[in-house]
């Protein structure tokens, strides 16, 4: 499939933020460490959800999507996550701290995703490792084995997301024993996926922190959760609706989440009104550009949304100069932006983009899931009809966005490739 976008319009109204993918993919793995019925309430069917649920549903467990939420029950008849699915999502290596947690063997094939840099998966195995897992490696699989409980303490070499919620489902079921670890990444879809733990018996403490505790359970019973916001959702309707001019609101997502971003949008122009769920913009003038932008860990500026404030930055009056501090191929977008006309010089992980009046449409392909959505907000305000392959990267973590920028006012279309 692919977009249809003319641009040229403004864009008015209101959205309601949907569940956050990145809250809701760790927290799926962790219902393997409970048999009991987990329902996921009000969750958007992200590709990546759907493959997620899948991968689950061939290691055993029973698997509804019933109304807007996931009901998982049951327990694995696997623990062999060697299926094709893993090869294209990355998030599939959540699975390693929770089936570790509760059946103490596993075997995995490297995990795939968004071709954004090397992604490697060193950070954790080695806090597996310090507490107390043994790998092994054969015919381009990992073996692991944990012969006693998973408990101890270790520091991250670096506050990787993913690591952190690995290690932390690592221990959750390790009964009576403490697992410290410390150098967590602290991004809120961290403290939910606690908030989600503890809510199924779980005691998992300082999320949010540079050091989490986990005091070991027994078990872990069903329970009912709603994810967090999409703060990285809320955040690309912000930027669209910045870029194309007009007057937008996003529901559903506590802005302390995005403050960066607020300050960004804010110094590039647009009028901004924070309230307890709820974010509003306005803007109907030139964009000015932001002179340095460095992504970062949270809570520094998210480098989810570099590739859309790239985009804004194209358009924006003057220059400006992006590093990308946490993935090291993250600028791939920049060669289809260059086909609109933008100027964008990229240098290992520095983009200087110098800020023109208008984008040109053109035929162009999403390189990853973020590169994509901010290739539709260039087509949103591009002159003329521009074409975007590749839909599907964008599905993976955006849910309806097509119809939900129509509902804004945007002129876009998904439809079939040409055979
Ligand atoms: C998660 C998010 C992703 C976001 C990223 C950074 C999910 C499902 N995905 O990805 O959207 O862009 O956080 O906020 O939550 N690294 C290593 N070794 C490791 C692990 C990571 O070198 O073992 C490196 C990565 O290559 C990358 C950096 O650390 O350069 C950050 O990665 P990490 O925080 O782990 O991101 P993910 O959990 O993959």
């Amino acid at each position: 499939m692919r977009y249809v976008v003319d641009g040229g319009n403004k864009l008015f109204g209101k959205i309601d933020v949907d569940a956050a993918k990145n809250a809701t993919l760790p927290i799926i793995a962790a219902t393997i460490m409970c048999d009991d019925e987990c329902i996921i309430k009000d969750i958007p069917l992200y590709l990546d959800v759907v493959e997620m649920a899948s991968i689950l549903e061939k290691l055993g467990k029973k698997i509804l999507f019933s109304e807007n939420n996931l009901i998982i029950s049951g327990s694995l008849n696997s623990t062999s996550v060697i299926m094709a699915e893993t090869k294209t999502l990355r998030s599939s290596i959540f699975m390693l701290g929770p089936i570790l947690a509760k059946y103490r063997k596993a075997i995995f094939t490297s995990p795939g995703g968004c071709d954004i840099g090397k992604r490697p998966i060193d950070i954790h195995i080695a806090g597996l490792k310090a507490l107390g897992v043994k790998f092994s490696y054969a015919n381009d699989l990992i073996y692991s084995d944990a012969s006693r409980v998973i408990c101890g303490e270790v520091e991250l070499s670096f506050p990787s997301v993913g690591a952190t919620e690995n290690i932390i489902m690592s221990a959750v079921l390790s009964n009576g024993e403490i697992t410290v670890i410390k150098n967590c990444a602290r991004e809120p879809e961290i403290v939910d996926l606690a908030n989600f733990i503890n809510s199924m018996g779980g005691k998992v403490f300082g999320a949010g922190y540079e050091t989490i505790v986990v005091y070991g359970v027994k078990r872990l019973h069903g329970t009912e959760f709603k994810c967090i916001g999409d703060r990285i959702m809320a955040g690309t309707f912000l930027i669209a609706g910045a870029m194309c001019g007009g007057k937008i609101e996003t529901e559903g997502i506590d802005p302390k989440f995005l403050l960066p971003l607020i300050v960004f949008l804010r110094n590039s122009g647009c009028n901004i009104d924070l309230f307890s769920d709820k974010i509003t913009l306005e803007n109907f003038s030139r964009l000015r550009s932001i002179e340095k932008i460095e992504t970062g860990t949270f809570p520094g500026f998210p480098t989810d949304l570099q590739s859309l404030i790239l985009v804004m930055q194209t358009i924006s009056k003057g220059i400006s100069i992006i590093h990308e501090t946490v993935f090291e191929a993250r600028f791939k977008v920049v060669q289809e932006l260059i086909k609109m006309g933008a100027k964008i010089n990229v240098s290992e992980r520095y983009a200087t983009v110098v800020g023109i009046s208008k984008l040109k449409a053109s035929n162009v392909k999403c390189p990853d899931l973020r590169g994509g959505a901010g290739l539709v907000l260039a087509g949103l305000v591009a002159k003329g009809t521009t074409y975007i392959e590749g839909v599907s990267h964008v599905e993976r973590g955006y849910y309806n966005f097509d119809q939900k920028l129509r509902s804004l006012g945007a002129h876009i279309e998904k439809v079939e490739d040409i055979k």
